[in-house]
């Protein structure tokens, strides 16, 4: 960076980051579990986005954003996404979204046309914000118990090949300095115990690792808002934030700092 470059990000406002899983667009189902769905879960939802996130923030979705199998009806969900504030939209696709997007290439075809979504799916991309690397590196992920896997739903094994792609794409694009992010929609620590998953989020030094999936309030305490090494753990699925979307820190001049 030259010194004029590192003026002007020094003077830049900080960005905030935020997360939100679980959209489950169009029709807004898949909270069933939990019996507490309001009458009008997007409206609510779609509002809070607009009250709360400021067109400069980077936002992470991961997972179960489009429950349906018709292509037309995914591309209209991702558009309307892409209308909402946040400069940057990072999304990997959840158990819901596998007939849809199962694949980085589908993904992408879906969402090629929107201005602010960037999907990743065993892989990693690196955002300049305030001059500061973040990187942001994903997959689907699964229960230690998926496998076969295939075009129904998420293979375990496959999903960890997926997560070690993801890692050694984000170690080849970090500079100095970087800030790692992980995402998955399956918590990488299903019961907050350790799993081959959550150990190499945290032996790449993750700052933050966000998911979802869960929607039974039961299990929701042992998912949220843990610290194990170097990685913060964020539960997000839209449910159990009660359809608001998290605030889950900054990207200043020193970096991703989470709240
Ligand atoms: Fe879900």
């Amino acid at each position: 960076m030259s010194i004029s470059e590192a003026r002007k990000a020094a003077k830049a406002p900080a960005v905030p980051v935020f997360g939100i899983a679980d959209l489950h667009l169009p029709d807004c189902i898949g909270w069933g579990l939990n019996g507490s769905t309001p009458a009008e879960p997007w409206k609510l939802l779609s509002h809070a986005w607009q009250d709360a996130v400021p067109e400069n923030a980077l936002v992470l979705i991961p997972g179960d954003i489009c429950h349906g199998k018709d292509l037309d009806q995914a591309h209209a969900v991702y558009q309307t996404i892409d209308k909402l504030p946040g400069r940057y939209k990072i999304i990997t696709p959840g158990n819901h979204d596998w007939p849809t997007a199962h694949t980085l290439r589908e993904l992408t075809d879906l969402t090629q046309e929107t201005k602010t979504i960037i999907p990743v799916l065993g892989s990693a991309i690196r955002l300049d914000l305030n001059g500061r690397g973040i990187i942001v590196a994903g997959t689907c992920g699964a229960w230690p118990t998926m496998n076969g896997g295939g075009q129904k739903r998420p293979c375990y094994k496959k999903e960890l090949r997926r997560m070690q792609n993801a890692l050694i794409q984000a170690r080849s694009l970090s500079q100095v300095n970087d800030s790692l992010i992980a995402m998955l929609h399956y918590p990488p620590r299903p019961d907050g115990r350790p799993t081959k998953m959550s150990k190499m989020v945290e032996e790449a030094r993750a700052g933050l690792c966000v998911y979802g999936h869960v929607h039974d309030p039961e299990r929701w305490r042992k998912l949220d808002a843990r610290r194990h090494g170097p990685t913060t753990y964020r539960f997000l699925a839209a449910d159990f934030l009660g359809f608001h979307p998290k605030r889950l820190g900054e990207v200043g001049r020193r970096g991703l700092r989470a709240d």
